[in-house]
């Protein structure tokens, strides 16, 4: 037999794991799935099978188009500005997607939440960085951040917004949000809108998560000397001059339900750059949440719960990477937090700089986090970090002790290199799907991409890659989509079946500097300038690579 299970899993990491590992809220959300549970009762037709699956991917591109693999196909789902009911409109720079269907039955009627990570003043509010930003211009943009919920529905493979659906509404800048925290922060128990918002997870409990990662740039931050004197540092957008919402409303994990669109910021998940937060559900119902600072030299976080189903009672760890071990971001038994900080409540708020006093390894801006649906180890993006020499990034593996997702030691390692080598450069977004394959999206700044004088015009636009894990290719990073010019592609996500991949194609033609010449015109609709968008990626390939796995059929 040439697929022994030993050989199955080998490219991912060892493991000792013969049944799925992951439990069911993140497999039937179409997140990630498993592919067998008894690898004795393969045949040795399908084995061959699999052994023969060849994935032809496409070169790098600079074309302004998505540019898909043979196999597959795409329509756009919604796109900025497109109206979602009679009184609002879809945001800017889609990021984040995920769906959940109204009935684990009928895969193809559901909710998608979508996150809008920032906004382009140029195209947004008709601000050029050259007069002073009035209010009417800041409210346009706080408008555009945030997040969407529209219901969705598949017809014939084609999905389609469910125009004025009573669930279809937008949180953004302005929504009010209450903190899941016993004390005030900066005297509030509630606050104004969310923003920043990049990438997210869903709870076991199904709700969105959705997490806020540059939100210094929208209303600044809060910075303190040696002395821990505070000054205000200024924000690039300028939000402040008209609306004077302190800081620390910003940084935090946020849920959604989508039910009701209720958003309740999560306060004992620290207050950093939050790219994502994955989270676990334990057999005894406490959740793990794994998330990142994406910055460079910042942090991976984990909270794991003291309460079932809790996002409040438990205690936030960060990672010592080196010794393998995650340290307490705990005021109360942390003499040197204690030291420095008035109570819990200030080392969550500056999370960052507790971190570092209890030893937290740096980190080359961690960015998305997947459990591998097999092995149960955790995949961190480690984009890049430049002034360290690091161009191209990696992905980082962390291996729980005994595979206890509540263990406070762990293995890490790399699992792969960015770099010409590989064919891929500062890696992003990761998606397992239902057969283990990883898909990882990367993100080159539009200002480093297709110039000469900087080192990734070899990549050409970014991409989307997947990782086979069974067939020929397996272990092998192979491009299938490459985006349009200056875009990134974010968010993917797959459907409960298996038969769509939602993703975001977030700031085509962001270095447009006049919209009568722009850089990209994709989605090419008759404005005739770039829209970031929701699109749907369907085919053959998106179902064989998601049945490419050991059971029958
Ligand atoms: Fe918004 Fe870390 O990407
Ligand atoms: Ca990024
Ligand atoms: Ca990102």
């Amino acid at each position: 037999m040439d697929y022994n299970r030993r050989q199955f899993i080998s490219f991912m990491g060892k493991a000792s794991i013969a049944s799925l590992v992951l439990p069911q809220f993140l497999m039937s959300c179409g997140n990630t799935a498993t592919p067998t549970k008894d690898f004795n009762k393969i045949s040795k037709e399908r084995l061959q099978t699999l052994k023969d699956f060849v994935l032809k991917g496409i070169p790098a591109s600079d074309k302004d188009d998505l540019v898909l693999a043979n196999g597959l196909d795409y329509h756009t789902i919604i796109k900025w500005g497109d109206t979602i009911s009679d009184t609002d409109t879809f945001g800017f720079n889609n990021d984040y997607t995920c769906f959940i269907p109204f009935n684990d039955d009928d895969p193809k009627d559901g909710l998608l939440w979508v996150n809008h990570e920032y906004i382009n003043p140029f195209f947004v509010s008709d601000f050029n960085y050259q007069q002073e930003k009035t209010k009417a211009q800041v409210d346009k943009e706080m408008y555009n951040v945030g997040g969407s919920i529209v219901r969705i529905k598949e017809k014939n493979g084609v999905w389609q917004v469910v125009q004025n659906d009573p669930h279809n509404r937008r949180i953004t800048a302005q929504t009010d949000i209450a903190l899941n925290w016993d004390a005030p922060i900066k005297g509030k128990t509630s606050v104004k809108g969310t923003l920043a918002n990049c990438s997210g997870g869903i709870t076991p409990w199904k709700t969105f998560i959705t997490c806020e990662e540059n939100y210094d740039g929208f209303l600044g931050e809060t910075e303190y000397d040696k002395n821990n004197v505070e000054s205000h540092r200024n924000s690039g957008y300028g939000w402040e001059k008209f609306y004077n919402y302190p800081p620390e409303h910003y940084g935090w994990v946020v849920e959604i339900n989508p039910k009701d669109g209720k958003a309740q910021k999560h306060i004992a998940i620290g207050r950093f750059a939050h790219e994502c937060c994955t989270l676990y559900e334990l057999k005894d119902k406490r959740v793990v949440a794994y998330t990142g600072d994406d910055h460079n030299d910042e942090h991976l976080y984990k909270f794991i719960s003291s309460k079932p189903g809790s996002l409040k009672e438990g205690t936030l760890y960060v990672a010592d990477t080196i010794n393998g071990k995650w340290l307490a971001l705990d005021w109360e038994n942390q003499p040197v937090l204690k030291a420095k900080f008035k109570n819990q409540t200030e080392v969550l708020i500056r999370a960052r700089e507790a971190a570092k006093l209890i030893g937290a390894t740096p980190l080359n801006r961690p960015e998305d986090i997947e459990i591998d649906p097999i092995t149960g180890h955790i995949f961190i993006t480690l984009t890049n970090n430049k002034p360290k020499g690091d161009l191209h990034g990696s992905i980082l593996k962390i291996e729980e002790t005994n595979d206890n997702f509540d263990a406070l030691t762990f293995k890490a390692s790399t699992y792969i290199a960015g770099g010409e080598e590989n064919g891929f450069s500062c890696p992003d977004n990761l998606a397992f799907d239902m057969a283990g394959n990883l898909w990882i999206t990367t993100d080159i700044s539009g200002s480093s991409m297709n110039r000469p004088d900087k080192p990734y015009l070899t990549f050409k636009n970014n991409s989307l890659f997947v990782i086979p894990r069974l067939g020929k290719d397996a272990g092998k990073v192979i491009r299938v989509v490459s985006a349009p010019k200056d875009a990134e592609l974010t968010g993917p996500w797959f459907s409960p079946d298996g038969k769509t991949l939602f993703l975001s194609v977030q700031h085509p033609g962001e270095q447009t500097k006049d919209l009568s010449k722009p850089t990209s015109t994709w989605p090419f609709d008759a404005d005739n300038i770039p829209k970031p968008a929701v699109v749907a990626i369907t085919g053959d390939l998106i179902e064989k690579m998601n049945k490419l796995n050991l059971i029958e059929g």
